[in-house]
């Protein structure tokens, strides 16, 4: 049966999710662009740290996801935004699993090990070494990009029920109200 409402879980882990990239892409771009030392070292353990904590997140919410599902869209839609909605999810779920993984995998190519948060290696066993892993990392960066636009565009998306439709797309995302 299609829920009435997102379940808390479902709202933390958008969330939650949401604030690490916000929070990865920036430190991703800085450590790029800082120049060889031990700040560079630590922007991209961390970028690949919590880039891995995403992918785990990610992994989660979509089982959630697939489990107990999600609220129809509000009533009253066009029939495209109905379909860009959908298709947006759905490239956003995916995206947000494929991102890390090519991170993951251009990473663990070139410059093994892999760890989290220096606490254990997660290296995959990629052969090739650096050409393999900067081809994938090329990759990473271009879809990391396109992840990054349809965030710009969902966002845009959310303002626009919040601040002109004036509907409850918003406020049944956010934490705490139950209601749709
Ligand atoms: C949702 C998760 C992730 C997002 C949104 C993301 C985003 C990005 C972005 C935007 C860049 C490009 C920065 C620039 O060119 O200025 C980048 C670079 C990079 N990312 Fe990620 N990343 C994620 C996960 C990961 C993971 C899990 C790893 C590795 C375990 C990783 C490893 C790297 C590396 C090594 C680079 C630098 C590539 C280079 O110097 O050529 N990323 N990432
Ligand atoms: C990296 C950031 C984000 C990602 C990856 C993301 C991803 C997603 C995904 C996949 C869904 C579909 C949920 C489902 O149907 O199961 C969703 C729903 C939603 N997101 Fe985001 N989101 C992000 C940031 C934001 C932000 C910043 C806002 C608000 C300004 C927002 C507002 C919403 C709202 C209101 C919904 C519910 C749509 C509905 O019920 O029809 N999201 N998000």
């Amino acid at each position: 049966m299609t829920p009435t409402r997102y379940s808390s879980v479902q709202k933390f882990l958008h969330w939650t999710i949401a604030l690490l990239i916000f929070g990865l892409v920036p430190v991703a771009i800085t450590m790029t662009n800082i120049g060889e030392g031990e700040l560079q070292n630590r922007l991209f353990e961390l970028h690949k740290s919590t880039g891995l904590t995403v992918l785990a997140l990610a992994l989660a919410r979509i089982l959630v996801r697939a489990a107990r599902g999600a609220p129809a869209l509000v009533a009253g839609l066009p029939a495209w935004q109905r379909k860009a909605a959908r298709a947006s999810h759905y490239a956003l779920y995916g995206l947000i699993v494929l991102v890390p993984v090519l991170g993951w995998a251009g990473t663990s190519a070139c410059c093994a090990p892999v760890k989290w948060f220096g606490l254990f290696s997660l290296t995959l066993p990629i052969s090739g070494g650096m050409p393999v892993g900067e081809a994938i990392l090329k990759v990473h960066m271009a879809v990391a990009s396109l992840l990054v636009l349809l965030v710009f565009i969902h966002i845009g998306a959310a303002l626009h029920h919040h601040v002109i439709r004036r509907d409850a797309t918003l406020r049944r995302m956010l934490p705490g109200r139950s209601e749709v």
